[in-house]
């Protein structure tokens, strides 16, 4: 069976981590290469990270491409208040050296994807699709599906009461990518916050995944330290909501999440900048060009992610805790 191929744009990030976690053991697909974003962590913090959960996962044949270090337009804010200094929830894991980049991310993803039948999968802000775009806008249309984690439709935002971080980030490049994919019939897989915020990493399901698996649960314990104490803060949750592994779980299994076809705008300025303009009700009679995600059932996704990263499935231990 030929293995699908996907691209991880990202910007590690403790729950990008986690993503890549996934992704990686998951058989059906092949990591053709993950590419740097900024986003939560600068670039070169977020190259080290990367390289820190390949070589944890011991795949460090895995390309990682550096991209862009700025937003389009907007003064670039990061959100090491959320992921801890290092970007890595301030598990100061050692650095991993040696790990020699070809090209950026953009000349990577202009030359592979013209080449290759590629996926791209989206969890950090889409400067880089974006700078696809100006570049090579062919090469951006010949990616096979993009699936973005970002926006939000009728849940709140995490950076302002209505715009999600990624978007936020760089409303411009969002704003492009969207209107790209409008222009040219095209369908963005929203991952949003409507969903994200129901995947709760409570410490029971931690406790459990350390029982099954030592080694992987210890690592994403070490990860996540930080993210439950700015969540216990900031959101007066026990747990810590991880929004990317979501996106690649979707990915995998379409029955993970739904929702329904829609036209997206992003706005890009004033107090709604970064804002994903979802219209669910057809005002504007555009054609869709985003699925928006709505709903989730919870349980099917930790039985993935617990199942694929323990190397267990989850049994009646844990089946009260991962209802949703
Ligand atoms: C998104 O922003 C980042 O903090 C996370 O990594 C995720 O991609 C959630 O808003
Ligand atoms: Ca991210």
């Amino acid at each position: 069976m030929t293995k699908k191929k996907v691209i991880i744009d990202c910007d590690p990030g403790i729950d990008d981590s986690l993503a890549i976690m996934l992704m990686l053991k998951s058989e059906e697909i092949e990591v053709r290469a993950i590419t740097i974003v900024c986003g939560n962590s600068p670039v070169e913090m977020g190259f080290s990270n990367a390289k820190k959960v390949l070589k944890f996962m011991n795949r460090l044949d895995v390309p990682i491409y550096i991209g862009q270090s700025q937003p389009l337009k907007k003064k670039y804010v990061n959100a090491l208040d959320t992921h801890g200094e290092d970007g890595l929830g301030e598990s100061f894991l050692p650095e991993v050296e040696g790990y020699k980049q070809e090209m950026d991310a953009v000349s990577f993803l202009k030359k592979t994807l013209k080449e290759e039948k590629c996926s791209v999968i989206a969890l950090g802000p889409m400067t880089n699709l974006a700078r696809l775009i100006n570049e090579d806008s062919d090469a951006f249309l010949a990616i096979e599906e993009i699936v973005s984690m970002g926006g939000c439709f009728k849940s709140h935002g995490n950076c302002s009461p209505v715009a999600e971080y990624n978007y936020w980030c760089d409303p411009d490049a969002a704003e492009l990518v969207y209107k790209t994919a409008f222009d040219n019939n095209k369908l963005i897989h929203m991952v949003g916050l409507d969903v994200t915020r129901k995947v709760v990493l409570t410490p029971t399901i931690l406790e459990y995944m350390i029982r099954l698996n030592p080694e992987v649960g210890d690592f994403i314990k070490k990860i996540t330290k930080f993210y439950f104490d700015f969540h216990w803060e900031w959101e007066h949750i026990i747990g810590c909501v991880i929004n990317d592994p979501l996106a690649v779980a979707y990915f995998l299994d379409r029955e993970i999440c739904s929702g329904f076809s829609s036209f997206v705008q992003i706005e890009t300025l004033g107090i709604s900048e970064g804002q994903s303009v979802v219209d669910s009700m057809n005002f504007y009679r555009k054609e869709a060009n985003a699925v928006v995600l709505n709903e989730v059932d919870v349980k099917k996704f930790w039985t993935m992610f617990i199942g694929r990263l323990t190397g267990t499935e989850p049994d009646a231990a844990i089946e009260h805790d991962i209802q949703g």
